[in-house]
């Protein structure tokens, strides 16, 4: 590469347009800026009508689009098929192409604006900040979800967030608790879930140094602001008990925290933990046991699940 080439140059740019197996886009995305690769942008296609489609409907094929500096190219080619396995997704359902020529539109922001459609999880219609309310195909008793673009993980299109959305629904839909605490509330979608669903206050936090300031436009930007209170540290950093807890982490921070999270819990109160993939979901359930917490119901889609418990 010309050391005077200018960082917006697209000639010195490569696209890689990777087809993968919708709900892997979000894991993928993550692994690639946590190997220091920047953001990839996940762009899912959807049939017309998409806003119709749900968790339980047939999988569609997402493609995720990496642009990438020339120089980066070939470590990158290398690791993917080594990430992507390491995922679990089958050699033959996925794919890969490269270009490097005739980039100059992917250099326009609203290129994946176009791309990103709106989708239905249970009653909430999620759709992003740039989408006028009035162009969404809403049904009687729809929630729409406007999320805040930004780099904290939770877009609601990874089956841990739709799992726990799912959950939301069904806890507002028998009676919104008044209070709910969201542990690791990334973009803060499930935290304004549960307050447009009618809980009265809900608090959430992350470590993330970006997660607080997107969480709390994303409240504001759905009218739901007063109710919410976010701030930036790790499950530690909470105390006090709500009648309703919302963990969607990873299995081993559930293991690790467990204490902590069953202290959140008021006595007859609900825990969903998720982001439990299926391998370790024993060891996260045993952790809760011991915990005191009793089991309720597990569910799941694809690899990932989500276990929602009581305390006594
Ligand atoms: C799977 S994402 C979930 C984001 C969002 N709640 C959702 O459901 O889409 C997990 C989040 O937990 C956060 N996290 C990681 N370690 C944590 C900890 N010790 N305490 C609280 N949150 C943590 C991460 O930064 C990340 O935003």
């Amino acid at each position: 590469m010309s050391s005077s080439a200018s960082p917006l140059d697209p000639t010195q740019k490569v696209l890689f347009r990777i087809t993968l197996p919708s709900m892997w886009e979000e894991s993928l995305t993550w692994l690639i800026s946590e190997h220091g690769f920047g953001s990839a942008i996940g762009e899912t296609s959807y049939p017309l009508g998409a806003v119709d489609t749900d968790i339980d409907a047939p999988a569609l094929g997402t493609e995720l689009r990496v642009l990438l500096e020339l120089a980066q190219a070939s470590t990158f080619r290398s690791a993917l098929p080594v990430w992507i396995k390491d995922l679990g997704v089958a050699g033959e359902d996925w794919s890969f192409t490269e270009q490097q020529h005739g980039l100059e539109k992917h250099f326009e922001v609203s290129d994946w604006q176009a791309q990103w459609k709106p989708f239905r999880c249970g009653h909430y219609v999620v759709h992003a900040d740039f989408q006028p309310l009035e162009d969404l195909p809403c049904k009687p008793g729809d929630i729409p979800l406007r999320l805040k673009t930004g780099s904290a993980f939770g877009t609601g299109t990874h089956p841990t967030t739709r799992l726990a959305l799912k959950t939301l629904q069904k806890w507002c839909v028998a009676g919104p608790p008044p209070r709910l605490l969201d542990v690791g509330t990334g973009s803060g979608i499930l935290a304004v879930a549960a307050a447009l669903g009618g809980v009265r206050e809900v608090t959430g936090m992350d470590p993330d140094p970006f997660s607080a300031a997107q969480a709390n436009a994303m409240a504001e930007m759905n009218g739901v602001a007063s109710q919410c209170h976010f701030w930036r540290g790790g499950f530690e950093s909470a105390a006090g008990q709500w009648p309703a807890v919302m963990a969607n982490l990873v299995a081993d921070i559930l293991q690790i925290g467990a204490g902590n999270l069953a202290n959140f819990v008021e006595p007859r109160g609900q825990l969903l933990a998720g982001g439990i993939l299926r391998r370790h979901w024993a060891a996260t359930a045993q952790a809760m046991a011991e915990q005191g917490l009793e089991f309720e119901e597990r569910i799941g889609r694809g690899r990932w699940l989500a276990g929602i418990w009581r305390k006594a």
